[in-house]
This record gives C-alpha cells, structure tokens and sequence, in this order.
C-alpha cells in the first residue's frame, strides 16, 4: 500500500461509499471563486457552491482576511459567561435581516446542532409557560434535520434513520411529504397539487390532542431529500393550524436562509413567520463550521423569568459564538450586502429554471423541481440497482467534465453560486447534458 493510500485508510468519510471512494478517490486541494483545483492543477468547476454552503463563492479575499486578522487577535475565549465581541455583533446583525418579532439568537457549531437546539428550546419554552406537558415534535417525511439523535428523529430519510429506529427519541410523528410526480411531475417552481396535505397536521392534532404537541419542524424547500418546494399556500395553513393549537413552528433554513431563495430567509420569500429558524452553512459562506437558531422574543421572554442568576437554558457548546465564525460571518453578511448577493441570486432563477427543464425530455429523467436556486434532476432508476445512475453520473461530470455535482441517488441536485455567471452556468449543464448522454 502507498503512503497516500494508506492515509486515505484512516479517514473514515461521511455520507460517502468509503470503499468505493477509496479505489478511485476524488481529492480537493484548492478553491478559487467558483473553481475547485486538485494537486494536478485540474480546475473543476463548482455546480454545489460546496455543499450548499458557499453562496458567495470559495475564498472570497473579503471573508479570508477577516479570518485571518481575527485569529491572530482573538483566537477563541470561553463561550459561556463571558463572550466576545464579535458574537454580539453577528446576532445583531442576523437578527437584524430576519423576519420582523424574530430578534433573538443562541449560536451552534453545525446545522444539526441548531436543529437540537431548537427542538431543546422549544420543549423548555412550553414548561417555562406550564405547558410541560407539550412534548410531542412532529416533522415530515423526507425532511432532513442533520444526523444528531433529535433531527433524525424528526427527519423522514429513511436510510438516515433505518440502523438507529429503536433509539429514536419518542413521541415524534410525522406529516406525509409533499413529492408527487404522478400530478407534479416537471413543475417550475411551486407544485399546483398537494395544499390539503398541510391538512394532515390538523390530522395529527386530531390524533395526539394538539395541546400534547410542542412543535413542528419543516423546511420551507425540502433539500437533501431532492429539492420538493411546497404547494403554493401550504405553509401558510401549516403556520394557521399551529396558531389554532398554541404550537410552534420551526423552518429548518439551513439550506434556505441567507439568499439561497433569493431573500435574506425563505421564510420572507414565502410571507410565512415561524417562531424558530434554524441556520449554518451560508451563516459563514462555510469557511467556519457555524449555526445559528434564531427565535421570536414570544420564545426567548419565556425563558427569561424567574431568579435573574440563574441560567435560563442549561444548553450551549464550547464554539457557540466562536470569534473567528462570527468573524467570517460578519465579513459573510458584508458581502451579502454590498455585492447585491441576494438580488443577484434572484435575477439569475429564471435562466437556473429555465437550463433546468430543458432537461425534461433527456433519457431517463422523470422530473425536473426547482425553486429560488435549489433544483433537480431525477432519473428513474436502474432496475435493481438504485441509485447506481445517480453514483455514476457525478462520477462521469467529476471524471470526464471537470464539474462537481451532488446525487442523492438518482437525483441530481444543483445550488448554483448566489453571484454565478449565466455562461458558466450555461457551459455547466452542458457539460451535465454530455453526461446523461453517454450513460444507460
Ligand atoms: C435542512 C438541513 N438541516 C440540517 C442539516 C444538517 O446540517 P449539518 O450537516 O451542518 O449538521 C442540513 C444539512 O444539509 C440541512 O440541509
């Protein structure tokens, strides 16, 4: 075995075939704008802007040196009772872009993290109002809520979920997903059919008595699962049937807030306020693993009662507001704003839509779903072999084409740059084209 094989042994990837990774590995070294670059100097360019995190591109020159001159100032302080000052200024400023009465921010380490956080947070706001006994969370099927115990148990991925079934935590149920390519199949944007399935959250109060149910936790577009945007109105009788019974309504943005659906949350995008935002990735363009749960001040003015010494939510982590995250998330929202990132992103859905569908009629596709700058390309399957279509497509644009994409099996998923160019994007998909061409 070659020393480099044998390093690659050690690494045990996440979400990855290791071992059919580790026969033909496919190893990043460099990034520049748009562009990946590999020890060979090979470009490859970006179709998943990293893994839906890196809106305003790789090594933006604005974000590194905020990095840099903050990590030779303040490399890390304690996070609980004492801060540092570049916490306080992006909860600030976060909360600032939010939806209006959304003022408050608890920061996390990771998508997943702020996931369980909100879930924490919304069983202790019930108890603080003596209603302990509004325990029961409720997701939806395909929903992705990250890997720790609490968004898995939410989430509605099976595989995700499959090995861990007996140690799920309890009283979660789930509302049915809204994918319906038999009556959906190819819809720009919003899918016409599917409202009366927001009924199924009425379904659930029926079932457990709403007052037992605490919250229920969406994303506004179902991500992971192969971008599903929700039937128009949809969310909004979501959010109507949990003010009906006094419970919680959490989006899931970690995909979603900062520009991907063209307006700083999608919950602006879609007119529709939930109590609890959940948010990473673009928090800090992804240069540093960072989360952020944003709650309404009806959440947080719950919690802040009783002795004024006495800590309100025994919860929070080592990095929670680490300086140099908040540093690159400062620098992150700059350039959000000062480069127009988020009109840009909205000017450019119409041709993302349009390099999209013209997918329809290629072989093997069965649709086509896309909303803001989130969208895919399904196949149908191999028979027998689930999946193996999807696997080999990324390979072949890896290989063959110089581009990076993502497949959730057979699907394949596009999250275009905020601030893309209209020719790389148009050279990217034909690249994709030349892909699905050539494979059977
Ligand atoms: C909607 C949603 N929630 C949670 C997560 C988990 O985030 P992380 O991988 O940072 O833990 C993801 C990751 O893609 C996500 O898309």
């Amino acid at each position: 075995m070659t020393t480099a094989a044998s390093k690659l042994d050690a690494y045990w990837m996440p979400f990855t075939a290791n071992r059919d990774f580790k026969a033909n590995p496919r190893v990043i070294s460099g990034a520049s704008g748009h562009y990946y670059s590999t020890d060979d100097g090979t470009q490859l360019y970006d179709m998943f802007s990293g893994l839906w995190t890196s809106g305003v591109g790789h090594c933006h020159p604005k974000i590194v040196e905020a990095v840099q001159k903050q990590v030779a100032k303040l490399d890390y302080c304690m996070s609980f009772q004492v801060t540092n000052n570049k916490a306080i200024e992006l909860a600030d400023r976060v909360t600032k872009m939010a939806p209006e009465g959304i003022d408050h921010c608890f920061f996390t380490n990771s998508g997943s993290e702020s996931v369980d956080t909100a879930l924490k947070i919304a069983l202790g706001y019930h108890r603080a109002r003596g209603e302990g006994n509004r325990t029961r969370l409720i997701g939806r099927e395909k929903g992705y809520h990250g890997v720790n115990f609490g968004g898995m148990s939410v989430g509605g991925i099976v595989p995700n979920r499959k090995i861990f079934s007996a140690a799920l935590i309890p009283g979660v149920d789930h509302l049915r997903h809204t994918l319906d390519i038999a009556r959906n199949a190819f819809s720009r944007g919003l899918p016409e059919h599917g409202i009366e399935l927001a009924e199924d959250l009425e379904r659930l109060c029926a079932l457990h008595d709403g007052s037992n149910i605490a919250a229920v936790i969406v994303e506004p577009v179902a991500g992971s699962a192969g971008v599903i945007p929700p039937p128009p109105g949809y969310l909004e009788r979501l959010r109507e049937i949990c003010d009906q019974h006094g419970i919680l309504l959490i989006f899931d943005e970690v995909i979603a807030a900062f520009g991907r659906l063209g307006a700083p949350f999608g919950a602006q995008r879609f007119g529709v306020t939930p109590d609890i935002i959940t948010t990473a990735k673009g928090l800090t363009n992804g240069v540093i693993p960072m989360g952020a749960v944003l709650v309404s001040d009806t959440v947080y003015d719950a919690f802040m009662q009783g002795p004024e010494n006495m800590i309100e939510i025994f919860h929070g982590y080592t990095y929670s507001g680490h300086p140099v995250a908040a540093a690159a998330g400062l620098a992150t929202m700059d350039v959000y704003d000062e480069e127009g990132i988020f009109e840009h992103a909205t000017a450019l859905e119409q041709h993302f839509e349009d390099l999209l569908h013209s997918f329809a009629d290629q072989k093997h596709v069965i649709d086509v779903r896309n909303f803001g700058l989130m969208g895919a390309i399904e196949m149908a399957p191999r028979e027998g072999t689930p999946g193996a279509r999807g696997g080999e497509a990324h390979k072949k644009c890896f290989w063959d084409e110089k581009i990076v994409v993502r497949n959730g099996m057979d699907t394949m998923q596009f999250s275009p740059f905020l601030n893309s160019k209209p020719d790389e994007m148009e050279q990217s998909f034909a690249a994709v084209r030349r892909v699905l061409d050539s494979i059977e």
